[in-house]
């Protein structure tokens, strides 16, 4: 045969493969996510998340020192707020006290470099598990927003680098951008779950943080997943409204919205690999169905090329030690 092209040559061993390699993941993609609990000494590995942890206070603490001496650069705090403590209106986010607060303040003091993101968002202190103050079976914007906005400065107060609303609501961004300008904290970030889609994939999260909600769903805050253009809105809106970073959500079966919001926007884009998506990956390690040092690699990798500049991810900690 005579070809003129012959594709195969700058596929042809490894030295040429990793010439021509377009995208290399490493430690600087890659946020932590972590699940605090009160108590000491606590480490309970979530059910439906083998391999993934809630830790207490102190033992978060070593995980964030041994995670800045692998490289990685930020960490995504939640926090499982205990059920006596949960109320319609999210009292307790508020606690300058309370145990997100200690645990930002607590990691700023022990890694003063690593990023600290918090989860701003009402569900894990919500009795009802929404997002948002319940009024009959609605879920109230606007009482919703001024609550994630004193959130957002609680946050920051306590040291938070940036603060990552995770709900929805509309105009949120806008109001903790003004809040925060307002109580002077002009050097915190706002990374916006931009476009968050209603996904069955969260189900392992709100395992570990006992925050299924109680009645309805999140579909009339979270987005539908037949809807493409809608994430495209969603994110240039929230960066009119100020926010620095913006986030796509779920990520695997969202690549395509991760694409076309990099192509639209001039502001970093994340990507929030779930909960769910880490426990179909460990689930069929464990039946021997797939090679999970691979699976890991090749999904971060497909995210990054997707157009993920970073990403939250479950996986941080085991893919720096796979890259090596
Ligand atoms: C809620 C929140 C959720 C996640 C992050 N923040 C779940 C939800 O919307 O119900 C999910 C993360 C994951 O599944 O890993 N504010």
């Amino acid at each position: 045969m005579i070809l003129l092209k012959r594709h195969r040559i700058i596929r042809s061993s490894p030295a040429i493969r990793s010439l021509v390699a377009e995208t290399r993941l490493t430690p600087d993609d890659m946020m932590a996510p972590l699940f605090i609990v009160e108590g000491e000494g606590a480490v309970e590995e979530v059910s439906s998340m083998p391999g993934y942890f809630r830790r207490s206070l102190d033992e978060t603490i070593k995980e964030v020192k041994e995670l800045w001496s692998m490289q990685i650069k930020a960490v995504l705090l939640f926090i499982k707020c205990k059920d006596e403590l949960k109320d319609n209106k999210g009292t307790e986010a508020l606690n300058p006290d309370g145990l997100m607060q200690r645990s930002i303040r607590a990691i700023k003091d022990a890694c003063p470099d690593m990023l600290v993101m918090t989860d701003v968002a009402l569900d894990p202190f919500s009795s009802y598990g929404h997002d948002g103050i319940v009024e009959g079976n609605e879920i109230l914007n606007d009482a919703t927003v001024e609550v994630l906005a004193e959130m957002s400065v609680s946050h920051a107060r306590a040291g938070a680098d940036f603060v990552a609303p995770s709900d929805m609501m509309d105009g949120r961004i806008g109001a903790i951008r003004l809040a925060l300008e307002q109580n002077g904290f002009t050097r915190t970030g706002i990374l916006s779950y931009s476009a968050k889609y209603a996904s069955c994939f969260y189900g392992p999260f709100r395992d570990a943080l006992d925050s299924a909600p109680g009645f309805g769903d999140k579909k009339t805050y979270q987005m539908d997943y037949q809807n493409r253009r809608e994430a495209i809105k969603e994110t240039l809106l929230d960066i009119e409204e100020g926010a620095d970073m913006v986030m796509v959500k779920p990520a695997l079966s969202y690549l395509d919205i991760i694409r076309e919001v990099k192509d639209a926007v001039h502001v970093p884009v994340s990507a929030y690999n779930i909960s769910g998506e880490y426990a179909m990956i460990k689930a069929a390690a464990r039946m021997g169905w797939l090679n999970e040092e691979k699976a890991i690699i090749e999904t971060l990798t497909s995210i990054k090329r997707a157009g993920a500049d970073l990403i939250a991810t479950y996986f941080a900690r085991d893919a720096v030690r796979i890259l090596g």
